[in-house]
């Protein structure tokens, strides 16, 4: 069976480090071994937190910079705009139409975004997962690699594959695997060691940005939340300093060490000599890819283009799939 990928990220401004290691370094791992990718910019998705909306267009052409400047080729692989494919909102339609409610009021990041207003809270976060289901079905993925939150969303979209074969009595959908890296599967804030780094954190200090300059990196490393103990050359002493612990962590990725190593490096060091190494290691690996997303987005056309062409690959392999659903869901062709 022929292996695929889909994934893909929200154009909601803010891409920081924890998207680009949790997810894009992760797709890049894997480009040898599978043998189709698709990477989405999912814009639908982004209308879901209207604040975002407002510099879609932008932060669009952002995230398929990002995407390109990590190491993605979007002439070997495809890169395209959701919203380029209409079969996405089409097979979220028909996956709400066999969702139960239920399952979806259980997702926790619809109960965390809808906890504060739950009158005001709009539908589109409700059926999120639905129009998530349908990016990865209907290219039939057969990978989903993601970062640690996006796990409880995959295994709906299994659940929901399973249910819509179940209801049209065939196998139309095979069940996509969640791909998660253990080591780059949940950054941490630098302000808080026990929350995720986030897009919607209030404070530009919890996370790194890949646009952020050399400056702003080391300024928010130093600025870093950490504790006033040395670090101890054993890992379990970690367990209980979330803060230590992930920036050890980000020192041992940005390194490519392992963390045993990393702590007979600093055993018995302070925190300032690990954030001063940590930053400068940051600012090598980061400084060329904020370079080339800046010079990408020097050259729009080029960018649309490139575009364009994951869009006619994404629309010419699922239009094929959309006939056999609706065929399977006895509709008039
Ligand atoms: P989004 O845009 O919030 O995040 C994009 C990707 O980045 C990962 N991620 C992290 N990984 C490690 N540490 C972190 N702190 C961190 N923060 C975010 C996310 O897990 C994700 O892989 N619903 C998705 C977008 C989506 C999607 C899809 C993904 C829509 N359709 C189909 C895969 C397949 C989301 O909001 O991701």
């Amino acid at each position: 069976m022929k292996t695929r990928i889909l994934s893909g990220i929200r154009p909601t401004g803010n891409i920081h480090i924890g998207n680009y290691l949790g997810a894009i370094c992760s797709w890049i791992s894997m480009l040898d071994t599978i043998d189709e990718c698709f990477f989405c910019i999912v814009d639908q998705h982004a209308l879901t937190t209207t604040e975002d909306s407002k510099d879609l267009r932008k932060n669009t052409l952002t995230i398929a910079a990002a995407y390109i400047a990590s190491g993605i080729d979007p002439i070997k692989n495809n890169i395209f705009v959701q919203s380029h494919v209409p079969a996405h909102t089409e097979l979220s339609w028909y996956f709400s139409c066999i969702t139960p409610m239920g399952w979806l009021s259980r997702m926790t990041q619809f109960k965390d975004k809808s906890s504060k207003n739950k009158d005001q809270t709009m539908t589109g976060l409700f059926v999120y997962p639905t129009l998530m289901a349908a990016d990865i079905l209907a290219y039939k993925a057969t990978h989903v690699p993601v970062g640690e939150d996006q796990k409880q969303h995959v295994e709906l979209t299994r659940d929901i594959a399973q249910a819509f074969n179940n209801y049209v009595g065939k196998e139309i959908f095979t069940l996509p695997e969640p791909i998660i890296k253990k080591e780059t599967s949940r950054i941490m804030s630098l302000r808080d060691g026990l929350k995720k780094m986030s897009k919607s954190d209030i404070s530009d200090y919890s996370r790194i940005h890949l646009l952020d300059d050399n400056d702003t990196i080391q300024l928010k490393i130093r600025k870093a939340k950490t504790d006033a103990e040395p670090i101890s050359g054993i890992i379990a002493d970690l367990e209980n300093r979330p803060e230590a612990k992930n920036l050890l962590n980000l020192y041992a990725i940005f390194t490519q060490n392992n963390i045993e190593k990393v702590l007979k490096e600093f055993e018995g060091k302070l925190f300032s000599e690990v954030k001063s190494k940590l930053a400068d290691a940051t600012v090598n690996h980061m400084e060329p890819i904020r370079l080339k997303i800046l010079e990408l987005l020097n050259d729009e056309s080029t960018l649309i283009k490139y575009l364009k062409k994951g869009a006619e690959s994404a629309n010419s392999l699922v239009i094929p799939h959309m006939h056999e659903i609706r065929q399977s869901l006895n509709m008039l062709l």
